[in-house]
Parts: C-alpha cells; structure tokens; sequence
C-alpha cells in the first residue's frame, strides 16, 4: 500500500469543487484589479531561491526541497512565487513593457519541508500578487485592497491587517547596528542559528522559533525609531491612505517577515477563525525595492503579498461554493436503448449540455440514485416503448415534471425548460 508523502493530500473530487470556486474568484477579483496571470516553473535553480529569499532566512536554510538533476545542478522545488517571477520578470524583459506597472498573479503549489499540522503542509497553495515597476505606496494600498477585498468576498470572519514598515537601506542598516549593540551582551545565550544571524542578518533574531520568549526580545530596538525621513513618508502615506478608504489595520512593531527581499511596507492578514487557529496568518507580503536588481535586472521596485490558499478554504463561508450539477443523466433500459442514449448524450455534449448516462443497465432505483447523487437537472428515460415510438420520457428534477417528447424535439423542450423553475 502506498501512501501519499507526509505533508501531502489528494485533493478529491468531493474538494475540487470547492478549489474551483475559489480559483474563480480569485479570478474575477484580478480582473478588477487588471491584474493578470503569470505561470513560471515549479521547479528554478537553488541559488535563485539563496539569492533571492536569502540564506539565513528558515525558508532557504531549513525548508527547501533541493536536489541534483542528471546534470549535477542543484534544482529546489519552490518554495515560494515572488522569486521565479523576479526571475521571469528580468528574463523576458517585462520591464521595457510600456505600461510601466505589471500586475500579475500566480496560484500553484509550493513546497517547503515543514511540519505539517492543519493548514501547514509540504505541498501546499499560494494565491500570490506581484505589482512590479513603482515604487508609490499607492500600488502598496492597491495589493493590500486587493487582498482585503478577497478575504472579505470569501466571507472570513474575524481578520486584522497588521502593518509595518522595513525602511529603505539606510533605515535598516542603522536598526541593523542597533540590533547587534542590544544582543550583544547576550549572544551566548541566543541559540545556534541566531548566532548565525547575529553575524549575517540580526533582523532573523526577531523571528526566532526557539528564542522567542527570551528577555531581551520585546525591549529590542524598534525599526519605526531608525526610519529614515523618506521611509517614515512612505510608511505615514501607506497608512493615509488606509484610513481614508476606511480599512482597518493595527500597526505591527514586531512585524519581520520572514524572507529576505522586503523593505518599507509589511503587512500580513491575521485571522481568529477558530478553525485555523486564534492568530493565524492567511497571507502576507510587503515591498521588496531591491528584489528585481538582486536577481539581475535593472532598478524595478515591487511590491506582493501571497495567500495559503488551504487556510482560505478552511476559513472560508461554506455558501462561496457553487451548487453545480449535471444537465441532463440518461437512463436507458435494455441494449436498443442503450445505443439510442449514446446517440442522444453525444448530441447534448455537442449542443452545450452536461450529461451522463448509465452503462451498467441499473435498476431504475440504482439510476435514480446516480440522477441525485449528480444533482441532475433532467432525468431521461429511455425503455423499449420508448425506442419503438422514437421518443424519450424527461422527468424535471426540479418541478417534478415528466412529459414525453419527441426524439427531434429533446433539444427544444431542454432548452424551453432549463431556467425555469416551473414546467406548464
Ligand atoms: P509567506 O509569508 O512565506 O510569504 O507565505 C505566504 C502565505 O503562504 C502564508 O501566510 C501562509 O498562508 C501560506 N503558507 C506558507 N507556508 C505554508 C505551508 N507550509 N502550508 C500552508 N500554507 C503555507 C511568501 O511566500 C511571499 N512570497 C509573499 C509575497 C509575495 N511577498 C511579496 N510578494
């Protein structure tokens, strides 16, 4: 008996309707927000994701799935969007693309080798959003919108925006020096990885697993003290503007993220739906200015965010998923008939209809089951009286209806009958 890797599920189709409901929605909101798809591999090279997302962050050092192709080159699955489609970005060019700002959006599978629990997993989704070539914060506003709006559409209770801002360069190199004055004098009691981090990105500390209750975390050196003159415009902008269009959000000192490329706007979606979890984060992201440049392009500031899309379907309103059902199930008693079906589902598959039929030659219960268990709007009876007369018995599902009609006619009466409720 095989079993699926730990971290990994089925999606079945009991589920995939419920997948396919949010992936439409996730489409129709971009195509408010004019954000269009983009799709890049699943598979980039290591030093993408090292270059990228950085080394010392837990993703890159901890969580990747990394290996030799036949080749010898070091491939790893991704573990997250923004990065493939910096690389993409640069690759082809998108940057001499006269409508300066792309929008584009990814949904698909990433990996990272974590433990699983609910709404973690080694395979998991991501709905991601990247706005790439400016560097106003109201393309900021305009991703978090985006985000709050999809939330909101997908019915979630309970969630808060929480924000923060990185700063630009000189804003973090000067939070960076006063985060190594403050773990100084306690290094030795900070675990092995934070004294990798303290060497090479002391911001990492801050969102340590292991060294999260330690004293000198809650009175370490806030950024917003070390936001430059620029940073600090930037950051009161973003929030003007969220209050002027009367989103709710709360101002996160404590708030790191936990990749490499982010500077001045974070923002993370937190929700209290107690099926996630009190504090669940469903998504998050931020501004990464120099992300295009790291990974070989020009100047190209960006700013995303990226959801799990397993924590959506958990959160989200059972009503969000779409009733949908078959047209038309066939049912047809005895071989003559059988033959006749084929002819007829072929001809409503050809005309726009769902349909389906028995091949087991059922008893009338077992194939009025199969009309239920597909929510079938019709039920159509084909027995030998049938056959001989040329015609078809449709029973309506819906108004309970049954009426004979005539082979030419089938098409007609469905047509005549498939909105309305009520049959004459
Ligand atoms: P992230 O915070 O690492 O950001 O991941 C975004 C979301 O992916 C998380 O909030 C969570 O909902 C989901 N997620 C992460 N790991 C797992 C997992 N193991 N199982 C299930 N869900 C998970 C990023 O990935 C950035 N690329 C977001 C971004 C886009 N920033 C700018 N642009």
């Amino acid at each position: 008996m095989y079993k699926a890797p730990r971290g990994t599920v089925d999606i079945l189709p009991t589920t995939s309707s419920k997948w396919q409901s949010l992936e439409q929605l996730i489409r129709t909101v971009c195509s408010y927000y004019n954000v269009q798809e983009i799709r890049t591999p699943i598979f980039e090279h290591t030093e993408l994701f090292c270059r990228a997302v950085g080394d010392t962050t837990d993703v890159v050092s901890k969580e990747m799935y990394t290996f030799q192709d036949k080749k010898g080159r070091s491939i790893t699955l991704r573990p997250e969007g923004t990065a493939g489609v910096a690389r993409s970005y640069v690759e082809n060019k998108l940057y001499s693309n006269p409508e300066t700002l792309q929008k584009l959006y990814y949904m698909g599978p990433m990996f990272r080798y974590e433990r699983p629990q609910n709404g973690r997993q080694r395979q998991f989704h991501q709905f991601g959003v990247e706005m790439i070539g400016l560097e106003s914060p109201y393309v900021d506003v305009e991703c978090m919108t985006l985000a709050i709006t999809l939330v909101e559409a997908l019915g979630i209770q309970n969630v808060k925006l929480h924000i923060n801002s990185l700063g630009d360069d000189a804003s973090r190199e000067l939070h960076r020096n006063a985060l190594m004055k403050h773990f100084e004098p306690c290094i030795d009691e900070l675990c092995h990885d934070c004294k990798t981090r303290y060497q090479k990105n002391p911001m990492r500390i801050l969102d340590c697993k292991v060294d999260k209750n330690h004293p000198l975390m809650d009175s370490a050196p806030k950024m917003r003290d070390y936001l430059s003159k620029e940073a600090k415009e930037h950051f009161s902008t973003v929030c003007s503007l969220l209050d002027d269009l009367e989103i709710d959000y709360v101002i996160d000192d404590n708030l790191v993220r936990g990749l490499d490329y982010y500077c001045h706007t974070v923002f993370e979606i937190i929700s209290d739906d107690p099926r996630l979890g009190t504090g669940s984060t469903v998504g998050g992201g931020g501004r990464y200015n120099g992300l295009v440049e790291e990974v070989g392009g020009p100047y190209a500031p960006g700013v995303g965010f990226a959801f799990g899309m397993e924590r959506l379907l958990i959160a989200m309103d059972a009503s969000i998923e779409e009733e949908s059902g078959l047209d038309v199930y066939l049912m047809p008693l005895g071989k003559e008939a059988k033959d006749l079906a084929v002819q007829i589902i072929t001809m409503l598959r050809a005309n726009g209809y769902s349909a389906d039929m028995d091949y087991q030659d059922r008893s009338m219960k077992a194939m009025f089951k199969s009309v239920d268990r597909n929510k079938a709007h019709f039920a159509m009876i084909l027995g030998q009286e049938e056959v001989e007369n040329e015609v078809v018995n449709i029973k309506c599902t819906v108004s309970k209806h049954q009426s004979v009609v005539k082979l030419e006619d089938i098409l007609s009466y469905i047509e005549d009958h498939e909105s309305g409720e009520e049959h004459e």
